[in-house]
């Protein structure tokens, strides 16, 4: 490739400066959630920002109950599909719970196995305090940071459910607090997951880098969702602050009753679905076969 067409084709790409310019620039940014090849495909067609490899997987795709058994190599597994999808936007990896937070060491080891092997651009990991330190030891390796402050799912069993986080003054003062340790740290953007609009938007207003908000309403620099959640694909809870773009799941349901229907009235397939040979050549599989047949049946 000419080195001028590369860097044309790097200019398009979304990088951690893009969200930075859009944050300057008053411009929104869009992310998404993806697991796979076709959606993020989808995704980066579309124009997404950002797509993030979320430990979401483990309630959305594998069923659980919660975030807390995905392991590295699922997010590995699948960030590869997902970039084989998107050229495009930027890639965020998730470090899944107790992927970082044994030791730094084991954060390090981790968020480059993200990086090496599944192609991502950047990690998320959630929490600040202690992990401050692992955060500047990333970005001084060459590996942006995510931020995610919240409702941080992998601390669930420690908050005792999905409630929104922050509604009292001192938790949503430990927020803000947290919020200006990460950007400290070096993180190029924070998630701010299910918190009081009013605290995100003064989160927002008081930090440098993009805020990236899910259910901590519309003053955030950029939005966030689970893309099953937005496109009606996944049976279990859907949050308050989710808005359904369409009902995949229903489309996809009524095709499969309409292909069950089919099969069972041997409407499908048709000749048009089916494979056929040419006369002469079906003439003589019939003689070979018939041979065949009469033979077995002589030696009884
Ligand atoms: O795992 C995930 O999908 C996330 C987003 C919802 C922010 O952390």
């Amino acid at each position: 490739m000419l080195e001028e067409e590369e860097t044309e084709m790097d200019l398009k790409k979304t990088t951690i400066q893009t969200f930075q310019r859009k944050k300057e620039h008053g411009e929104k940014i869009a992310m998404l959630t993806a697991y796979d090849y076709p959606i993020a495909n989808l995704l980066d067609a579309a124009g997404i920002d950002g797509i993030l490899i979320g430990d979401s997987l483990g309630q959305v795709v594998q069923g659980g109950g919660d975030t807390l058994a995905v392991t590295v190599d699922d997010i590995i597994y699948h960030a590869k599909a997902v970039r084989r999808g998107a050229e495009q936007c930027l890639i965020v990896g998730d470090m899944p719970f107790m992927s970082y937070q044994a030791s730094d060491e084991d954060g390090l080891h981790n968020a480059g196995r993200i990086m090496k092997e599944g192609g991502c651009h950047a990690v998320k990991l959630e929490g600040a305090g202690r992990f401050c330190g692992l955060i500047e030891k990333l970005v001084e390796s060459g590996i942006p940071v995510m931020g995610h402050l919240g409702l941080t799912p992998q601390s669930i069993h420690i908050f005792g459910g999905y409630h929104v986080r922050g509604k009292i003054a001192e938790e949503a003062k430990k927020l803000y607090e947290q919020a200006k340790s990460l950007e400290d740290a070096g993180c190029f953007a924070v998630v701010l997951e299910c918190i009081p609009r009013e605290i995100a938007a003064e989160i927002t207003h008081n930090l440098a880098i993009p805020t990236i908000g899910i259910g901590a309403g519309p003053d955030c620099d950029g939005q966030i969702l689970v893309i099953n959640d937005l496109v009606n694909l996944y049976p279990g809870f859907c949050p308050k602050f989710v808005r359904r773009y369409a009902d995949v799941g229903g489309i996809i349901q009524e095709a499969v009753s309409k292909y069950i229907e089919d099969v069972r009235s041997s409407s499908f397939p048709a000749d048009a679905e089916s494979f056929s040979m040419k006369p002469s050549e079906l003439e003589k599989a019939v003689e070979f076969l018939n041979s065949k047949r009469e033979k077995m049946e002589k030696k009884g």
